[in-house]
């Protein structure tokens, strides 16, 4: 085996070399690759040029993919890939940019706000896989921030502050954050709130990270105010810029994270050129918490 990982973050983010992502791994192979996002987080793959096949064929290695319904708006029949794959271009499936008013578009841009992908899922997501297809010519940068890193500098009355408390998802949380309130009953109730830990524990590593997105907004038992408040102070914490990579992309490039101890978020770019980028999703394998019986 020839790969290696070089950490190119001081906290974290690791560079993998040696490995070719378009053919079947060895056992060897999946091994490190494992090990080195236990302990990296984020790790960046260069020149990997892959088909939406082998990008999920890769995927399945680490789990089995999520079932992307529940996390989006766009109608089955404007989906521009396959399912299987998460789309998170600026495209339509005619292969032209968005309108300014699409609809789909403005519920994408919150894709700019920090988050973990699928925190509003029951079962949130293990990793996520981004290839980048066309970059944009201006911006699209994507960052991460180490949850784990962002937990362990918090002071003590903190700390026992956010020990147990347990945080609402939604992804009505995080778009309404940015104005868009009106939803269809079916989307309400494909969008209904569910509960996290704010604070969780990584199944090897056994490191503690803040479980924080812009899909939490509400704490159980807390006013809203104040929860509001205590999540925005959190997530200026964690996301200092010496807990943040900074990815610019590259065509080809594949980065994969893991949801449980990072947050991300894209930047703004020039819409009116393609970025095609595509995404899948390691499906986790339990709730971080218990969720409220539904009658
Ligand atoms: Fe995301």
């Amino acid at each position: 085996m020839s790969l290696s990982i070089r950490q190119i973050h001081p906290v974290f983010v690791g560079e993998v070399a040696g490995i070719d992502l378009s053919k079947p791994l060895a056992p060897d192979e999946v091994s490190a690759v494992e090990a080195g996002m236990d302990r990296y987080a984020v790790l960046v793959f260069h020149d990997q040029k892959i088909t939406d096949e082998q990008q999920m064929a890769f995927s399945r290695h680490f789990g089995n993919l999520e079932d992307a319904r529940g996390g989006n708006i766009t109608k089955p029949e404007d989906k521009r890939l396959q399912v299987g794959m998460n789309d998170v271009s600026n495209l339509g499936r005619d292969g032209q940019p968005l309108s300014r008013e699409s609809r789909v578009r403005l519920f994408n841009l919150g894709n700019m706000l920090w988050h973990s992908d699928s925190s509003f899922r029951t079962i949130p997501a293990k990793y996520s896989l981004l290839s980048a297809r066309v970059v944009n010519p201006v911006g699209g940068n994507t960052e991460f921030a180490d949850m784990r890193a962002g937990y362990d500098t918090l002071d003590p009355a903190t700390k026992a502050l956010v020990e147990d408390l347990v945080c609402e998802h939604s992804l009505m949380y995080s778009r309404g954050s940015l104005g868009m309130l009106d939803y269809s009953d079916e989307e309400r109730a494909m969008f209904r709130p569910v509960r996290q830990r704010l604070v969780r524990t990584h199944p090897v590593s056994g490191r503690k990270s803040l479980y924080l997105s812009s899909h939490a907004g509400a704490i159980v038992g807390m006013p809203t105010p104040e929860a509001r408040i205590l999540l925005r102070d959190l997530n200026e914490h964690a996301t200092r810029p010496e807990f943040v990579y900074v990815h610019t992309w590259r065509p080809w490039d594949l980065v994969v994270w893991d949801n449980r101890q990072v947050m991300h978020r894209v930047r703004r770019y020039d819409e009116g050129q393609p970025r095609d980028m595509r995404r899948t999703t390691v499906a986790g394998d339990a709730p971080t918490t218990a969720q409220v019986p539904t009658a």
